[in-house]
């Protein structure tokens, strides 16, 4: 993980409001569900079913990018995947190798830019490389912001930001903690708070994933199973995302000056 920035005055990295006016989603997140269970439908082993999964996030970044998305975050393999048996861990690993291998140029050409969050402790040195490249060779992108969360559990990532801050705290640069020092302490620093978080294959929990940039998002669960995403599906969650009412705690017919918890005790 980069140091703690205090110095990040990205407006980005709060809320996003009440959207853009569009009804469009700033940032989606997905957790691509459903693999296995793909698999076992259509008797084939696991790992054709992860490998369905990547052809699925092919069709689904495209279409974000089409659909004028400006940041979208997948799931691709969480801290507590590591328990899953060895061959399954060693496919994923693979797959990721397969995907950067022959999708990075891809992506660069069409304006995408690669992000990894997550630890770096405990991947192959080959896979940081490639990770590491992945983000280099796409970071003039433009179009599509793609982040891939790799190695990632939330809860690490808060440890991990709170650890910094203390780090600072402790060295007397700062005093005050504001919610745009955990957000730039976090992994996800500069990217707007996740908009709509959708999950497939009708599982409805969000296994350790943004739980802090999660606050405000509108969650869509979709029947789907992951392999099956694409183009379609993510209308359909769109369309979901539109038909929302987002508000914050607040209230939009409100015409008062917002009242701080100070100034009801005065
Ligand atoms: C959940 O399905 C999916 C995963 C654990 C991995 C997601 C990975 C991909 C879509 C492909 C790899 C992509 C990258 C970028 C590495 P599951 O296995 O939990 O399915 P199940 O719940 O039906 O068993």
């Amino acid at each position: 993980m980069a140091p703690y920035d205090p110095q990040c005055s990205d407006p980005n990295v709060t809320a996003s409001g009440f959207g853009d006016g569009t009804g469009l989603p700033q940032h989606v997140a997905i957790i691509m569900d459903g693999n296995g269970r793909w698999a076992t439908q259509h008797k084939k082993p696991r790992v054709l079913g992860h490998r369905a999964g990547v052809e699925a996030l092919r069709r689904t970044v495209r279409a974000a990018g089409e659909r004028g998305i400006p940041y979208l975050t997948v799931f691709g393999f969480s801290t507590e995947n590591w328990q899953r048996p060895r061959q399954e861990v060693t496919d994923l690993m693979g797959l990721l190798r397969e995907f950067v291998h022959a999708d990075v140029k891809k992506l660069a050409a069409e304006g995408v830019k690669v992000r990894i969050i997550g630890s770096r402790q405990g991947l192959e040195p080959d896979i940081l490389a490639l990770l590491d490249e992945a983000e280099a060779r796409t970071a003039e992108g433009t179009h599509l912001n793609l982040n891939v969360a790799f190695n990632y559990g939330a809860r690490d990532e808060i440890i991990s930001a709170v650890q910094s801050i203390v780090e600072l705290s402790s060295s007397g640069k700062t005093t005050i903690i504001t919610e745009a020092d955990v957000n730039a302490a976090l992994m996800t620093r500069g990217l707007p708070d996740v908009d709509l978080l959708i999950r497939t294959s009708g599982e409805q929990r969000l296994s350790n994933f943004l739980l802090w940039q999660c606050a405000y998002a509108e969650l869509v669960f979709q029947d789907t199973l992951w392999p099956d995403y694409g183009a379609e599906a993510l209308d359909a969650a769109l369309a979901e995302y539109a038909r929302r009412d987002r508000r914050f705690g607040a209230r939009k017919d409100s015409q008062n000056e917002p009242t701080s918890p100070a100034r009801l005790e005065a």
